[in-house]
């Protein structure tokens, strides 16, 4: 069994931070969430994984290099375009051969993981098998209907859901969906759907079999996605203390600090993820925040949020909720006249004042 995980794509909801990076690199209690992916084919056996990548292909190799950290080899597959998830398996083709595949959204994360799935699909070996959730929004995704464990229609992004069941971004295919990304055409977003080529396969008579996964599971494209996943996994870790924290400082709850972190004259309340060589000084970080290496948070709190490598924040009265803040960021408070505020903000930055 192979793997085949799509990164390419242009993440626009979560400008200005994709912009200048990967959505699939955006982190999520400090690690980026496309090794989450990585771990999850990892665990279930899969030892060859195929990276669909695009525009941002340079910034993906450099951080998944061959694989290797995680025990498995990875084949770059370059596509031109966003053409849709059906072209990203046409390409692949070369490379999965024969092999039945897993394909991953590269921007999707699965609380339990995919081993039993993977375990039924190579003992039954349907044409395809998806993995299905309840969702309260259903025309945001691909919904299914579904008779038993067979699926009968597919529809991607319907304006009237006939089911509440949201295609989640984990699928097993034999080689059968080849022809079927074959036959299909552009959608009405002007791409290969993969909701498409799995109909065809049910037009064709060929099985297609549904789970519905329990635990949660997330697509991090949008803000309040990331912070959610953020807060489910942090609160996931176990705690460690591998920095400096010193008398003045109180550390409660679940809280993680790499080693080379300084914590003086703080309150950290927890789950909380602090990385190597971040600097806490006359702070406070409440519960479900991550923040990157080299962070340096100063008189300021801040909590429910994402502070990602080398940013700063120094000096604000107003706690800091709700955020994710990109690399590099300054937030400084200033005196001196006049007092007023000052920013330096990229395209489409957001700022929410009190
Ligand atoms: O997250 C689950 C949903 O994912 C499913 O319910 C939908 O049926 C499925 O079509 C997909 O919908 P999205 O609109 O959320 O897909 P998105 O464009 O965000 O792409 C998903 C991932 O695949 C993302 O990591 C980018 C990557 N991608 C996307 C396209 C269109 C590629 O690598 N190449 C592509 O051509």
């Amino acid at each position: 069994m192979k793997g085949l995980i799509l990164s390419g794509g242009k993440g626009t909801r979560l400008r200005p931070l994709t912009f200048t990076s990967a959505k699939q690199l955006v982190p999520v209690a400090n690690k980026p969430v496309l090794f989450y992916g990585i771990e999850t084919l990892a665990a279930a056996g899969i030892r060859e994984i195929g990276i669909v990548v695009g525009d941002t292909r340079a910034e993906i190799e450099a951080a998944v290099r061959d694989g290797s950290q995680w025990g498995v080899t990875v084949t770059y597959i370059a596509q031109d375009a966003p053409r849709g998830l059906a072209h990203a398996v046409l390409i692949a083709e070369p490379f999965i051969g024969n092999d039945p595949f897993v394909m991953y959204l590269g921007d999707n994360l699965l609380a339990k993981g995919i081993v039993p799935f993977v375990e039924e699909f190579a003992a039954t070996r349907p044409a395809a098998q998806i993995l299905l959730t309840p969702v309260p929004h259903p025309e945001q995704y691909g919904v299914a209907e579904t008779d038993g464990d067979r699926v009968v229609r597919l529809v991607e992004k319907p304006k009237l859901p006939r089911s509440n069941l949201a295609l989640v971004g984990v699928y097993m295919f034999g080689p059968a969906i080849f022809d079927s990304v074959r036959r299909i055409r552009p959608s009405f977003r002007n791409e290969l759907e993969i909701t498409d080529a799995i109909q065809d396969l049910i037009d064709r008579g060929l099985e297609v079999r549904r789970h519905v996964v329990d635990g949660w599971w997330k697509d991090t494209g949008r803000l309040e996605d990331m912070l959610e996943a953020n807060r489910l996994i942090l609160d996931t870790l176990t705690p460690r203390i591998d920095g400096a924290v010193d008398g003045e400082s109180r550390i409660e709850g679940k809280v993680v600090v790499e080693p080379g972190a300084v914590i003086s004259g703080s309150v950290v309340r927890g789950p909380v993820i602090i990385g190597h060589d971040a600097q806490i000084r006359d702070a406070y970080i409440g519960p479900f925040t991550a923040i990157m290496r080299d962070v340096e948070i100063n008189g300021s709190e801040i909590e429910h949020s994402i502070v990602m490598e080398g940013s700063r924040i120094t000096g604000l009265t107003d706690r800091v909720t709700d955020s994710l803040i990109g690399r590099g960021v300054t937030i400084v408070r200033r005196s001196g006249k006049p007092a007023a505020l000052r920013f330096m903000l990229g395209d489409r930055s957001e700022v929410g004042l009190r």
